[in-house]
């Protein structure tokens, strides 16, 4: 039995410079990359998926942004050096992607890359030359302003190796080329976490990736956890997010309990939420989890720190975070192989939710308690009594 002690129920928000005044809740959305990832990504992909969140209740839980990542581009620049789409997988243009999007009640991304070479064009042989926004970093930004684009997605791809470019240097430059925009844009830059953004992206960005790639596997997503650990010291702030990377709720050899168990701790931390699966292929239990409100809404409560680990063992883990009204949130995480039972001590008398079963399970003092099935979370909301 692992018992974890709470002894901070709030922290003070520290004080940060911020980025611009957007994102003040974790961004939402689906991008292309954990669904179709390079070949697979054209204009009825992403269309059908705008579709799929408006008709559904994926738009109205809050998945506001589609985002098309890497290869939405066209081999080269035109002649004046501006980006263009890939002609035969986007015939109508990215402007007139962005008008069917927003047609959907909904927000349009795209992706590029500070250095010379996007990631697809190394670790897919995307046949392409000269998109990276090296030197076209206001061209590139103007050009996205008149598309109609709301959200940047900007990842490094060995921008240092391959152009020597300075991390926090080049990630400025863009965030200076946005902001001289007249149309807001939620920039998110991705570094995989190598050069501890959480120590400098406030300034800079709405959120910064923490972390490698997510697979979709257990071994992945508990991989990801443990790193959130220390992190999650550094945590994010309104406009300003850790980003342990995309979901794969959905996806690959993850069982209905992993994904819940997924999406519980990207909750705890206020992670950015981003489907990468076909939501109009969706079964019923995932959408279920990622249409979880009462999850959702902890993604969305920050109340002066992200979830923090309060104890550890070889195959169970507890997480802890402060919620608006002096609740508080606890995930009990068996990472193992068979049953445990997992316990907080988390000071106060409390009335005690289930947030997947959606249930008010009965009132706690001092301790709250699961018996959590294996590779599976008990989420738990705490509200004083
Ligand atoms: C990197 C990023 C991914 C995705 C691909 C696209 O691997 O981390 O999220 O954007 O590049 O090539």
């Amino acid at each position: 039995m692992l018992i974890a002690l709470a002894v901070l129920l709030s922290w003070p928000a520290p004080a940060v410079e911020e980025a611009n005044a957007l994102a003040k809740t974790p961004p939402m959305g689906w991008n292309s990359w954990n669904q179709v990832g390079c070949f697979g990504l054209n204009e009825q992909v992403v269309r059908a998926a705008a579709d799929a969140l408006a008709s559904t209740w994926m738009r109205d839980a809050g998945y506001r942004y589609v985002v098309i990542d890497d290869c939405w581009q066209a081999p080269a620049r035109a002649a004046d050096g501006s980006l263009r789409a890939d002609p035969t997988r986007f015939p109508s243009g990215i402007a007139a992607l962005a008008d069917y999007v927003h047609s959907r009640g909904l927000e349009f991304g795209i992706y590029a890359v500070p250095g010379s070479a996007t990631c697809a064009m190394a670790n897919n042989a995307y046949p392409a030359h000269g998109i990276g926004s090296l030197g076209h970093e206001r061209q590139d930004a103007e050009t996205f302003a008149s598309w109609g684009v709301d959200y940047l997605k900007y990842d490094w791809c060995n921008a240092d190796t391959n152009d020597g470019l300075d991390r926090v240097a080049a990630y400025t430059k863009m965030h200076d080329a946005l902001a001289r925009l007249p149309r807001p844009i939620v920039y998110s830059i991705s570094e995989y976490g190598v050069g501890e953004p959480w120590t400098w992206g406030h300034a800079v960005a709405n959120s910064w990736r923490t972390t490698a790639d997510l697979s979709p596997t257990w071994a992945s997503v508990t991989s990801v956890i443990d790193e959130q650990a220390s992190v999650a010291q550094s945590t994010g702030t309104p406009g300003g997010w850790n980003d342990p990377d995309m979901l794969q709720v959905g996806n690959g050899t993850l069982t209905d309990s992993e994904n819940r168990a997924h999406f519980s701790m990207w909750a705890i931390f206020n992670a950015p939420l981003f489907a990468g699966t076909d939501p109009a292929q969706f079964g019923a239990t995932d959408r279920a989890t990622l249409t979880n409100r009462e999850v959702i809404a902890i993604d969305q409560d920050f109340a002066g720190t992200q979830g923090q680990r309060l104890a550890v063992s070889a195959s169970t883990q507890v997480w802890g975070k402060p919620l608006s009204g002096s609740r508080y949130v606890v995930v009990l995480l068996n990472t193992g192989n068979s049953a445990a039972r997992v316990s907080a001590a988390i000071p106060g008398q409390w009335t005690v939710r289930d947030l997947w079963l959606h249930t008010d399970t009965g009132t706690a003092t001092d301790t709250v308690s699961a018996t959590v099935a294996p590779h599976s979370a008990t989420m738990l909301q705490l509200s004083p009594s």
